[in-house]
Parts: C-alpha cells; sequence; structure tokens
C-alpha cells in the first residue's frame, strides 16, 4: 500500500518553515514529503518524512511522486514573490502559473486514483488586487475578496488566475468527459504582507515591514523603500500557518467560497517604525521611497474584509498589532540573531 502523506511545495521558503513544524507538531500527523529547489534546512529535516529537491516545472519529478505515495493533501506554497517576478515576469509565470497547474493535475490524478478528492491549499496574496489610486484605497477601506482584482504585477495576475484554476479543478475539470472527474477540494487564503520573526522574505513587495525590523535587531541601517504613509494590512507568521491549518480542517460543507481574505493588521509604514524604535532605541531607520516598488504597494488594499473565513471557518488571528510585536517579534527576533538559525 503507498503511503499516505501531506505534500508541502516551497518547503524552504517562510511559510514552509512555519508550516512544517507545527504540521509535525500534531500528535498523529501524516508524513510530510517536503519539496522545494533549494535543500530544506537542517532544522527542518526532522520534522519531515522525505526531503526532495526539485523544481514544480519537473512533470516527471511528480509523476513519480504520484505514484510513489497517496497524497491526501497538497500545500501549495512555492511561488516567486512581486519584486522577483517582475524582473523576470516569463520565468515567474512558468514558475507561478504552470507550477501550479503541475500540482493540481497531480491532485486531481491522485483524487481519481482515491476516488475521494485531495485537498489543496493555496497560498494567495492581497498582490491580486490592483487599486487606481490612493484616493480610491483611502476611499475602499477593507475590500472584500470580490472588489478591485485589477492586479498590476506578473504575481498578483498570477496568484488571481491561479485562484480561477484552483476552481477549475474542483468543479469543471474536463467537464466534457463521459465520467465526470472527481475534482480537487480547492482552498485558498489570501495572504496580507507576512512577517516572520524567524526567517527574512525574498523578493516581495511588503519586504520593508519584517526588513527594517530584522535589520534594526542587528544593529543596522535601513532604508526604507516605500513613503511613511503607505499602508497595507500584515500578519505574523503563526497566524499565517494557523489560517492555513485551520481552513485545511475545515468541514467542506461550512465552506461558502473558495478563496478566502485574512488578515491581522494594517499599519503604516511610519507606525511600523515606531514599534520597531520602541524595541530597539538604536534602530536607524530612513525613507527612500523607491517609485516602483512604491506604485505596486500603494495599488494593495489599505486592509481587507476576512469576515467570510471568520464567519465560515471561525477564523480570528491570535495576534493583533500589539500582540504580534510584543509576544512574538521581538522576543523571537532576539533570540533569532542571538543564536543565529542555520
Ligand atoms: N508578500 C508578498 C509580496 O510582497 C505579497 O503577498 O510579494
Amino acid at each position: 500500500m503507498r503511503k499516505k502523506i501531506i505534500l508541502v511545495t516551497g518547503a524552504n521558503g517562510e511559510v514552509g518553515h512555519g508550516l512544517i513544524q507545527q504540521l509535525a507538531a500534531r500528535p498523529d500527523h501524516m508524513p510530510i514529503v517536503a519539496l522545494d529547489v533549494k535543500k530544506l534546512d537542517r532544522a527542518l529535516r526532522p520534522y519531515v518524512w522525505r526531503m526532495i529537491v526539485g523544481d514544480i516545472l519537473d512533470t516527471s519529478l511528480l509523476e513519480t511522486l504520484s505514484t510513489e505515495y497517496e497524497i491526501d493533501t497538497v500545500f501549495h506554497l512555492a511561488a516567486l514573490l512581486s519584486t522577483s517576478s517582475e524582473f523576470n515576469p516569463e520565468n515567474a509565470h512558468r514558475v507561478n502559473v504552470q507550477g501550479t497547474v503541475n500540482l493540481l493535475k497531480l491532485a486531481v490524478d491522485q483524487s481519481q486514483m482515491r476516488v475521494k478528492p485531495v485537498k489543496f491549499l493555496y497560498a494567495s496574496s492581497i498582490a491580486v488586487y490592483g487599486l487606481p489610486d490612493l484616493q480610491t484605497k483611502a476611499a475602499a477601506g477593507n475590500v472584500t475578496e470580490d472588489q478591485f482584482l485589477n492586479p498590476i504585477t506578473m504575481y498578483g495576475c498570477n496568484k488571481l488566475y491561479c485562484e480561477h484554476l484552483g476552481r477549475y479543478y474542483a468543479r469543471y475539470y474536463r467537464q466534457l468527459a463521459r465520467a465526470r472527474a472527481v475534482g480537487v477540494d480547492f482552498r485558498c487564503v489570501r495572504f496580507p504582507g507576512l512577517i516572520s520573526g524567524v526567517t527574512m522574505p525574498t523578493g516581495g513587495t511588503s519586504d520593508y515591514a519584517p526588513e527594517m525590523l530584522h535589520a534594526a535587531a542587528q544593529g543596522q541601517p535601513y532604508a526604507c523603500f516605500v513613503r511613511e504613509d503607505t499602508t497595507i494590512p500584515f500578519m505574523v507568521m503563526p497566524d499565517a500557518i494557523k489560517a492555513l491549518l485551520t481552513l485545511a480542517q475545515a468541514p467542506r460543507e461550512k465552506l461558502t467560497r473558495l478563496v478566502y481574505n485574512v488578515t491581522s493588521f494594517s499599519r503604516s509604514a511610519a507606525e511600523l517604525t515606531e514599534v520597531v524604535r520602541a524595541a530597539f532605541p538604536d534602530a536607524q531607520i530612513t525613507f527612500k521611497p523607491s517609485d516602483a516598488r512604491q506604485a505596486i504597494v500603494d495599488s494593495w488594499p489599505m486592509g481587507v474584509d476576512d469576515s467570510a473565513a471568520r464567519q465560515d471557518w471561525g477564523w480570528t488571528p491570535d495576534y493583533d498589532a500589539e500582540r504580534a510585536f510584543r509576544d512574538y517579534l521581538i522576543p523571537t527576533i532576539v533570540q533569532r540573531y542571538r543564536e543565529p538559525v542555520e
């Protein structure tokens, strides 16, 4: 009999780190197969059944996985973030879209084999939004899942399209075939900017928040690439993991949507700076906005309405802004630079 597993793509990324530890902490957890283009950090290896260094564009690797294992759940986290994607949009499209199609195909094939939908958890982003100007952004406040879906980045376009692909593979896959295929159980969270006390993001545009904090903790100067008034929603990593795991466990019949906003707190870059300075009084933070990256963040909403997630699967973040810094970010970061993580 094939081993039943949970597949995590982008396992070595920021969300993968937190997720693997939390999944492995569950007493009855299924074995985890971690897939990433980079070797999994040594600290995470005890938590996984198998680590595979490989690419989600490698379909023969995915076919081998499909024959070797019964895949119960996929957490598809692998992606190139918004800033990286702008430097090579066509490559971003390959990784973010074709990579997702490959994973959805793997999941749908597995669903047929076991005659039961594979759960497919997909990490989307506030980058799917595109507000036309700052006046509209200020007036819009907390946007719902269905408003302002005009992304201005390749990453945002990729994420929005993949949300639609998830709907297709869940409900309409091969709809003209005589025997209707078993679809995937697609569930998606749209994350705000994420801040981890342990890892640093690479290639995102909300990265100014974690970057200023990690720089201050290391006594390094930091030039923030957005204006002081720039405001978007944020969430700390433990809440991001909580959101993925809670949505994964929610009974399907309670879910009225496939895609859910989640958020914790919205703060301006100036407000974030104040909190960082309060914790690290020697922090040297200056503002040197970059026109291009500023325009991207300006197109993202000030906040998102996550009432559907709250209603359908009881979503509520553990950390508001105050708790996020006081109880998680500051203590974790202080510890992090005392004992560098491998
Ligand atoms: N953090 C992501 C980025 O900046 C947005 O979801 O690309």
